[in-house]
């Protein structure tokens, strides 16, 4: 499908961050308000350290969106949480997703910040590929059950355990050293089998999690998402 004529910039006011509001309802289909990131949140992320960037496509329609705030673990250095990133479903797959970390990576460097995270369910192969493939983060850490019970229709039925994604922006791609290397398999469409097959999806996700703990602990990092599997190797 061909690319989306689409402006990416920083969001100005409370008009697009109501926007971007119903662009979260849209794209997760989130039924409590208390699972969105609402107006207020995202004008303080936007004006004090972080980034709200908006992609205006056609007609200057908000098309996709993406929230950064300014995060730090004690005594480490600042980086950036990134909390949503999404794109509006009849425009993705055309490359909006990219532009808006691309410019979300700009704008970060601009600030002095020269990591930016964010959480991703370690099921979903759109985002593995999105996120390990095309972005080159890597992968240390697996949180179980992290935001709870949401009302997301992309969460519903599984617990919501998340791998933290680490977007390091000045390193070269982790290079694959071709020893040592775990291949770990994740289903080809987990939405598709959490309705089809809930018990199946939860096998899924049981056996994830415990490779990922036990790999983790020994020291492996998920560099790579190729043809449905990751690729762990020895940091
Ligand atoms: C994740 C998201 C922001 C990406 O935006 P996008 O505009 O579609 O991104 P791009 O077009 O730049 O890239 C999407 C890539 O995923 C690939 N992809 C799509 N569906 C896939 C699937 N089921 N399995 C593997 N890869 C898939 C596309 O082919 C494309 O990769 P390619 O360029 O190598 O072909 C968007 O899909 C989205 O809003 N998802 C729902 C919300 C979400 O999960 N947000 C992220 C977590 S906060």
């Amino acid at each position: 499908m061909k690319e989306v004529d689409v402006q990416i910039r920083r969001a100005r006011g409370v008009e697009d961050y109501q926007k971007i509001v119903e662009l979260e309802k849209q794209v997760w289909g989130y039924a409590d308000p208390a699972d969105l990131a609402a107006v207020p949140i995202l004008m303080i992320a936007n004006r004090f350290g972080g980034a709200v960037l908006v992609a205006e496509g056609p007609a200057q329609r908000l098309i996709g969106f993406a929230m950064a705030n300014l995060g730090r673990r004690s005594q480490e250095k600042l980086f950036w949480w990134s909390h949503m990133t999404a794109v509006a479903q009849e425009y993705q797959n055309r490359g909006v997703g990219l532009r808006l970390k691309l410019r979300q990576r700009e704008e970060a460097l601009a600030e002095g910040i020269d990591e930016i995270h964010w959480t991703f369910d370690p099921l979903q192969a759109l985002n593995a590929h999105f996120n390990l493939h095309k972005l080159g983060v890597i992968v240390r850490e697996y949180e179980e059950n992290v935001y709870g019970h949401s009302t997301s229709r992309l969460h519903q039925g599984l617990p919501t355990d998340r791998f933290v994604a680490e977007w390091r922006l000045k390193a070269d791609r982790a290079k694959s050293t071709g020893s040592d290397q775990v291949l770990l398999e994740i289903p080809a469409n987990i939405n598709e089998l959490r309705r089809t097959d809930i018990l199946s999806a939860k096998t899924w996700q049981d056996r994830i999690r415990e490779a990922c703990q036990s790999y983790f602990a020994a020291g492996y990092v998920v560099t790579d998402f190729v043809e449905g599997h990751y690729i762990l190797e020895k940091e």
